[in-house]
C-alpha cells in the first residue's frame, strides 16, 4: 500500500509551471526554498511541497494565487457510476499540488470521496453533525495532508434530507457555513451523492462551478437531462446563476459510442462541454486500489494523470493562470 503524497518531483513542478527544470531551481534558489527528498517509485528524488508551489506560482508575475473567497466546486449528477467521487477526488489532490489550499468535502453518505482520500473514515463528524450544531465546521475539518484537508462522510448523511426538509432557502443547509473558514482555503471540492436532494440543492446554490461527469453510453443521458432541470429550478426559484460545465468521462475515441455522445453534448451544451475528456483507464481503480491518486500510481505516461491534469487546469483557469 502507497501513502498518499500529494509533494511533486521538480519535474513535474517544471511541467505545471511551463517553465524548465533549470528555471525552476533558478526561482527556487532566488526564493530561499530548498527542496526535500521525497520517494518516488522505488527512488529518492528531489521534491517541492504544496506550499514551495504556492510560493512559485505566486512569484510569477507578482499575483497572488488567491483572489479573495474560495471557488466552490461540485460535482453533481443524479446517476450513481459516472465518476463523481474518483474525478473530483484526483483533482482536488492535484489543486492542492498546484499549491491551492484544498478543503473536501464529502456530502455523500457512501464516503466515496472519503475513502478515496483517507482510506477509511478518520473521524466521526460530518455535515449532519454540523447542521444538528454537535460540531463547528472547523472542528469537523480533518487536516489530511498539506493543503487538502476533507470534513468526512459519513452514513448519518443520509438523514439530512428526512430531517432538515422544511428549511426555506438553500442556503440555510449549506453555503452559510463555509464563511467560518473561508479566509482559510482557496478551493472547496464538494462530492455529491447521486440524487436530488435539498443537499444536493443546497451545495449547488453555494457552488461557483458545477461539474456533471458523463459516460459514453445512452442510459446515461436520462440522468443529465434529469440533473440540467434540478439546476434551472434553482436558477428559477432563486434567481441564481449557475456555472455548469459538463464532463466526458470514460471516453474511448475509437468508440462510435464515444464519438457520437460528445458530438450530441457538444450540440446540445456548445461552450458548457469541458474541453477535456477523461479517457477511460484502468489507473483510476488500481490508483484507488494502492492508496494513491493517478498523479503517483505510475512513473510512466499515463493517459489518467494528463487528463486529470488538464481537467484541474481547465476548470481552475481563473486560479492558476
Ligand atoms: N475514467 C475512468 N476510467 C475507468 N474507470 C473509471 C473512470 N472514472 C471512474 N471510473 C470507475 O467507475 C466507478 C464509478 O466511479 P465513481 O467515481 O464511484 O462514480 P460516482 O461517484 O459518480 O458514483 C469506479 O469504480 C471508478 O473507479
Ligand atoms: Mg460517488
Amino acid at each position: 500500500m502507497k501513502e498518499l503524497d500529494n509533494r511533486v518531483t521538480l519535474a513535474d513542478a517544471a511541467a505545471m509551471l511551463g517553465i524548465s527544470r533549470v528555471a525552476v531551481t533558478k526561482k527556487l534558489t532566488l526564493l530561499g526554498i530548498e527542496p526535500i527528498q521525497i520517494r518516488k517509485g522505488n527512488t529518492e528524488v528531489q521534491g517541492l511541497t504544496p506550499e514551495h508551489l504556492r510560493h512559485l506560482r505566486s512569484s510569477r508575475a507578482g499575483t497572488s494565487p488567491v483572489p479573495g473567497r474560495p471557488l466552490v466546486l461540485s460535482f453533481q449528477g443524479c446517476k450513481g457510476g459516472i465518476g463523481k467521487s474518483t474525478l473530483s477526488y484526483n483533482f482536488a489532490l492535484r489543486a492542492s499540488q498546484y499549491g491551492l489550499r484544498v478543503l473536501c468535502i464529502d456530502t455523500d453518505q457512501q464516503s466515496h470521496l472519503t475513502l478515496c482520500l483517507c482510506g477509511k473514515a478518520p473521524g466521526n463528524r460530518c455535515w449532519y453533525d454540523l447542521l444538528e450544531g454537535q460540531t463547528t465546521l472547523r472542528e469537523a475539518i480533518v487536516p489530511w495532508r498539506e493543503y487538502l484537508h476533507i470534513v468526512p462522510g459519513t452514513i448519518h448523511l443520509a438523514l439530512i434530507d428526512y430531517k432538515y426538509n422544511d428549511r426555506a432557502h438553500p442556503e440555510a443547509l449549506f453555503g452559510r457555513y463555509l464563511e467560518e473558514v473561508e479566509a482559510d482555503y482557496d478551493l472547496v471540492v464538494v462530492d455529491c451523492a447521486p440524487s436530488l436532494s435539498l443537499l444536493n440543492q443546497a451545495v449547488a446554490y453555494a457552488s461557483d462551478r458545477i461539474v456533471i461527469p458523463q459516460t459514453p453510453s445512452r442510459l446515461s443521458f436520462d440522468g443529465l437531462e434529469l440533473t440540467i432541470n434540478f439546476l434551472e429550478d434553482l436558477h428559477e426559484n432563486f434567481e441564481k446563476q449557475l456555472d455548469v460545465r459538463i464532463l466526458c468521462n470514460m471516453v474511448e475515441p475509437d468508440e462510435l459510442s464515444s464519438i457520437r455522445i460528445i458530438s450530441h453534448l457538444s450540440k446540445t451544451y456548445g461552450e458548457a462541454l469541458c474541453r477535456t475528456f477523461v479517457h477511460r483507464s484502468q489507473t483510476f481503480l488500481e490508483a484507488i486500489d494502492a492508496g494513491t491518486s493517478v498523479f503517483d500510481y505510475t512513473l510512466k505516461a499515463d493517459t489518467a494523470r494528463d487528463d486529470l491534469d488538464a481537467l484541474t487546469r481547465e476548470l481552475l483557469a481563473d486560479r492558476l493562470s
